[in-house]
């Protein structure tokens, strides 16, 4: 293993979609910014640099920060942010993973285009479990685009109490292909050969949407999700929601010679309300057999992609996710869990301020809790809070999670204006096996939120539709090959249950990584304490921790 260096110059910078222009942060001038490279094992040193105006902190998504809690990343978290003209290294270890992650902003939305990609390879040495061995590896990474600039969009929906406005396009790459106006010449290209086998590192950096993504006459084999080998299985269609990796293979088989193939991304939504339904395309293009130059034409076959409510094709999709669970990738599921819990998650409201005009339902604005409560930030960190035993006034240890009272989740009760907001941590023992069952509740209309924990994986135990059954539910778990990740949707009008072992001391955040719902209040975080040993302690924090 070595150390990997790089600098993140944080900045801001001029770029053109649609047609116009505008000013957005980025890393080192490039939308979406770079690509981290490393090799399980390896050790990693990130100086981030802000020369932008904003407050600035990168999340590693998905990366464990094994005792390295201090690089993990969500702003007033595990640090205040990097104010403009400060920087921070970020210094941690890669254990036990490889595939694809990703890195992004975590304050505010300034993550809509200050993200990129994190590609894990395997120790030296070590090969694929799966084949073919990929030709060549691609990142493909899903985002948003607004025409506006998005802190001013997230900023007038808290205002006002509202959503806020959709977005303007999708992108692969940063780019949103040719169904938009003014957008072909800002098409995502993939050139493959016939007969290859390509790995696509997929990604939904998405602010708001659950994706569907297909590729016209080809299928795609899932090997990974979250940077964890699956068993693999092959599919036309792939549902990836915010928060999400996947690693696919993609073996090229045209079947018409020279012919261009769309692969197309859109959204999975039970919404009722408005969201942007447009579709981002990028190209699948064969090397012409016999060229015959400029101005031909060459068909372009488009894939047919789910209703954008198709709830069971969703379900259909998570259902075949299974962990490797094989001697070299075993799968440590927790048999004998010793902390369980419940947590309701779902949207909510809260009466309007005095005389305001809230635009949520019922003039009421809108918020997004568990189990009740929406989540403050502090201005202090919560890690150094709780580093320093200097919790008063930063946050609470008793975060509700009995809850479960005879109630119907997933019907239609009346609006539930029975939120409050609070800053409560949930206390684990070091070494807790836990496991929690998140129920959306459709107070709102059900909709499906992809729930991630920072510092853990998990493994999804099981899942289902309608009011979890504490009775009968828990005897169908899957014990021996759950799939394991750090990114879990849960389900609309349904219920997920995950396991975890909390190994890893420091708090963690936990949040729907639909931006919108975080930024109404649908986080919490966990505390973990320091275990008996040295090896099980938080260490101290870096001496360039920004302050806050
Ligand atoms: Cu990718 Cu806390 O998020």
């Amino acid at each position: 293993s070595v150390t990997r260096q790089y600098q993140f110059d944080v900045q801001t910078t001029s770029v053109t979609r649609l047609c116009s222009t505008k000013s957005v942060v980025t890393v080192n001038g490039q939308y979406p910014g770079p690509t981290l490279f490393a090799r399980e094992g390896d050790h990693v040193e990130v100086k981030v640099v802000n020369h932008s105006p904003y407050n600035m902190s990168i999340h590693w998504h998905g990366i464990r920060q094994l005792l390295s809690g201090w690089a993990d990343g969500p702003s007033y978290i595990t640090q205040c942010p990097i104010r403009p003209g400060g920087s921070y290294v970020y210094r941690f270890t890669i254990v036990g993973q490889r595939g694809t992650l990703w890195w992004h902003a975590h304050i505010s939305w300034l993550r809509a285009t200050v993200h990129g990609p994190i590609v894990i390879l395997p120790p030296a040495g070590v090969g694929y479990p799966f084949v073919p061995a990929p030709h060549e590896e691609v990142p493909v990474m899903f985002g948003e685009w607004w025409r506006n600039d998005t802190e001013a969009v997230i900023s007038q929906a808290l205002q006002t109490g509202g959503g806020p406005n959709v977005s303007d396009a999708y992108t692969i790459n940063g780019l949103p292909g040719p169904l938009y106006n003014c957008s072909a010449q800002d098409t995502f290209k993939l050139k493959v050969k016939p007969g290859k086998t390509y790995m696509l590192r997929l990604i939904n950096a998405a602010l708001n949407d659950e994706l569907f993504f297909s590729i016209a006459n080809h299928t795609l084999t899932v090997v990974d999700v979250d940077a964890v080998y699956v068993k693999p299985f092959t599919v036309e269609t792939l549902i990836i929601a915010p928060g999400q990796t996947s690693n696919v293979l993609l073996t090229a088989k045209p079947t018409y010679p020279g012919a261009s193939y769309y692969m197309l991304a859109r959204p999975y939504t039970t919404t009722q309300g408005t969201f942007d339904n447009t579709t981002v395309a990028g190209v699948l293009e064969y090397e012409d057999p016999c060229p015959t130059g400029a101005g031909k034409s060459v068909p372009i076959f488009s894939p047919t992609l789910p209703q954008i409510n198709d709830t069971n094709a969703v379900s259909n999709f998570t259902g075949k996710l299974r962990s490797l669970a094989s001697a070299e990738y075993p799968a440590a599921v927790p048999q004998v869990v010793d902390h369980r819990f419940f947590f309701t998650v779902g949207l909510g409201t809260h009466p309007c301020a005095v005389n305001g005009t809230c635009q949520g339902p019922n003039g009421s604005r809108f918020a997004a809790s568990i189990n009740n409560v929406s989540f403050v930030l502090p201005t202090t960190a919560l890690l150094q809070s709780h580093f320093t035993g200097k919790s008063k006034g930063v946050y609470a240890s008793n975060f509700p999670y009995y809850p479960l009272q005879p109630f119907n989740y997933t019907g239609t009760p009346p609006n539930n204006t029975n939120v409050m907001n609070g800053t409560k941590v949930l206390v684990l023992p070091y070494g807790a096996n836990v496991e929690l069952v998140m129920q959306d509740t459709s107070i709102l209309g059900a909709e499906s939120h992809p729930l991630h924990l920072h510092g853990f994986n998990f493994f999804v135990v099981g899942q289902g539709f309608g009011n979890f059954d504490a009775v009968n539910d828990p005897a169908k778990f899957n014990l021996v090959d759950p799939v394991e990740r750090n990114t879990v949707g849960v389900p609309a009008g349904g219920w997920v249950a995950i396991r975890f072992h909390a190994d890893n001391p420091g708090v963690w955040f936990m949040h729907c990584h639909l931006e919108v719902h975080m930024s109404w209040g649908l986080k919490m975080a966990w505390l973990v304490q320091d275990g008996g040993r040295p090896d099980q302690k938080l260490p101290p924090p870096p001496l360039d921790l920004p302050k806050c």
